[in-house]
């Protein structure tokens, strides 16, 4: 691996290791670099040496003839190193090009892999692992999300002043298509003098921006001091009292969890970051309902309202899934008004995909795949309309932004809005870690410009 070592996790976090193979170009050399940062705030720390990694990953290449199967035999002699081990997990991930080309063949081939994931979905490593580490079969990820994947990685540990944090992990829904409750088991929740002993640790290492990471985060129930059971409302009202942590964020969240204690935080706490992950998934109360989602269109709808009532300038996200079971044109148009009728700043949108051991993948009415590429299309036409349109708001206006680490061009520093914009304007290196006033003045695809406001 090329790069510098990631410096030492927060305390409460354990201490692991990651190995990461890179195979081909630059491209991939940086995004195992960006591997090692996201998962570094779990507690990751690179080794060199395979025998001693609790995971390995790698990051593959499809380009070279016979990539897969140098793939296969490198995996081969890491299975007989776990082997020899034993008592000592060891997660193994296979990464990049061959993994997005070729999942279903690896799990086939080599069914002690525990993670594939295509170059678009490493921001969700750190969620990947923690399901590997829980897991009965393979966990597969190489849904193309529609957003840049930068974007929404975390900024490297080693200058990186945010910081992902689990409290929650497991679910209960058993939504009909996912894999999550089975994998993952039911909810937990850490207890919250964890989580704000671990918080404190991170600010006190310069960290300022928390995202509170969990499965299912809003139906967080953690133990507290006194015995009792906080929400995930209480306990972010007391985070934000933690000196130095600016902004707190959590994801991902479901509807049925948004009480009124966790909305009124959004009204009364300003570190509280004005952007919500909340997926809905379908327009259709019908397929809501062949979901297995426990909520209906107008229930999102009156907790969309109510968030927006107490915080005007909130900017949503959500998931959505294309071609479930049953989905008519109708059910699908019916998804397309949701979306024109509330207006997200980004969203995530995937074809329905069979996940072995979940009850979708029985069902009758399974749509094709034709139908489904036809219907995906149609919603990330609109979803990038209203990014663009979301990040074309901006323009002109002034932002809070982290600035998190330096740009490609000299003299340039990258930061992130309150609404996780990658923002980028010219600014002394120093100023890594400060979040500072800015004039937003132009868009580019997958970013904003920006310039200091002189005080
Ligand atoms: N097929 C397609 N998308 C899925 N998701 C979860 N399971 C499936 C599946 N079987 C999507 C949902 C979820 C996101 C993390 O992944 O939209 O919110
Ligand atoms: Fe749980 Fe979310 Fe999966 Fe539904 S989609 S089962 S809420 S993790």
């Amino acid at each position: 691996m090329n790069h510098a070592p990631n410096p030492a996790p927060a305390p409460a976090t354990p201490r692991r290791k990651v190995f990461i193979k890179t195979y081909g170009c630059q491209m991939n050399v940086y995004d195992s670099a960006r591997m090692a940062d996201v998962l570094a705030p779990q507690g990751f720390i690179p080794t060199e040496d395979v025998a001693d990694a609790d995971m390995v990953i790698l990051n593959t290449c499809h380009i070279r003839e016979k990539a897969a199967e140098k793939v296969f035999s490198d995996l081969g002699r890491i299975r007989a190193i776990k082997e020899a081990r034993p008592g000592r997990e060891m997660t193994i991930a296979v990464a990049g090009c061959v993994a997005q080309a070729e999942g279903s063949v690896i799990t086939a081939r080599a069914p002690f892999v525990d993670i594939v994931l295509g170059p678009q979905t490493y921001h969700r490593l750190p969620e990947l692992v923690a399901r590997a580490e829980r897991k009965h079969g393979a966990v597969i990820d190489t849904e193309f999300p529609a957003e840049p994947k930068f974007d929404h990685l975390p900024a490297p540990r080693a200058d990186g002043p945010a910081a992902f944090l689990s409290v929650q992990e497991g679910c209960d829904k058993f939504c009909t298509f996912c894999v999550v409750p089975y994998t993952r088991g039911a909810e937990y929740s850490r207890p919250a003098a964890d989580v704000l002993r671990e918080a404190r640790g991170l600010v006190d290492a310069g960290v300022r921006e928390i995202t509170l990471l969990g499965q299912n985060v809003n139906a967080y129930h953690g133990e507290a001091v006194d015995g009792a059971t906080w929400g995930l409302g209480r306990l972010i009202r007391e985070l934000a009292e933690i000196d130095g942590l600016a902004r707190i964020r959590y994801t991902t969240s479901h509807p049925r969890d948004m009480d009124d204690a966790l909305m009124e935080a959004h009204r009364d706490v300003d570190a509280l970051m004005p952007f919500l992950h909340l997926p809905v998934q379908s327009g259709s109360d019908k397929i809501l309902a062949e979901m297995n989602r426990g909520h209906t269109i107008d229930d999102y709808r009156r907790v969309i309202d109510k968030l927006r009532t107490y915080r005007p300038d909130l900017a949503l996200s959500s998931d959505f899934i294309v071609g479930f079971p049953g989905e008519s044109d109708a059910d699908f148009q019916a998804t397309m008004n949701l979306v024109r009728e509330i207006t997200f700043a980004q969203s995530f949108s995937f074809k329905y995909s069979r996940r072995p051991g979940t009850p979708a993948t029985a069902m009758t009415g399974q749509v094709p795949e034709d139908v489904k590429t036809a219907r995906l299309g149609e919603l990330q036409a609109l979803i990038d309309k209203q990014l663009t349109q979301f990040n074309q708001s901006c323009v002109g206006r002034e932002m809070d932004v982290l600035l998190t680490h330096t740009g490609r061009h000299p003299g340039q520093l990258v930061g992130r809005s309150p609404y996780l914009q990658a923002v980028h304007v010219s600014a002394d290196a120093a100023m890594i870690g400060k979040i500072v006033s800015l004039r937003l003045t132009g868009l580019s695809t997958y970013s904003l410009a920006a310039e200091l406001i002189e005080k």
